[in-house]
């Protein structure tokens, strides 16, 4: 069953305290794999990212990692200063699973049995089809928001303290594979 499979692979669902945000984190992902070629398992294989050549690293390996560095950036950040930068964990955990949700809506099944990107995922960035997602399943504006803003089109905004945590996480865990020092 596809919500069986769902909370498989994303065993940080769980860490959501809240029931009722914990169930739409998962309705997002089971609406995304709705409508996307791309089963869970497929996640457990195919690279983060197209941009590094050969890249080593699963798509779920990366998401699953954007996740811990989030709240693992959160807890500390309200060790040390709750009082001035007061955050929500659940919206940093919820946002952080489901800001690449919408990755599922750039793919399409190709002639030879393979996916390749989708006309979709052109005219629309993940960002984008993540927060439809989001909004057809009904999760708070601040969760939203973190789909909204994690990538560069959050630059031209501002952000919660939340999207800057999982922004951060995000690229932080990202630009090394782009952007690195070789001596
Ligand atoms: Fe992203």
């Amino acid at each position: 069953m596809l919500r069986t499979e769902v909370k498989r692979i994303w065993p940080e669902l769980e860490w959501i305290e809240d029931e009722s945000l914990r169930e739409k984190t998962t309705d997002c992902w089971v609406r995304a794999f709705e409508l996307s070629p791309l089963e869970p398992a497929d996640l457990e294989r195919i690279p983060f990212t197209l941009k590094v050549p050969d890249c080593p690293v699963t798509f779920m390996a990366h998401k699953r990692l954007v996740v811990h560095v989030s709240r693992d950036a959160a807890r500390k950040t309200m060790e040390f200063c709750a009082d001035a930068l007061p955050i929500d964990i659940d919206t940093v955990v919820a946002g952080a699973i489901v800001a690449d949700v919408g990755k599922l809506l750039e793919y399409e099944a190709d002639p030879d049995g393979g996916v390749r990107q989708s006309a979709r995922g052109k005219y629309l960035r993940h960002p984008f089809t993540g927060v439809s997602l989001a909004m057809e399943c009904d999760l708070p504006d601040a969760v939203t928001h973190i789909v909204a803003t994690h990538a560069g089109e959050g630059n031209m905004v501002a952000r919660t303290t939340e999207a800057w945590i999982v922004h951060h996480a995000d690229f932080m865990t990202y630009e090394p594979f782009v952007k690195r020092l070789e001596l």
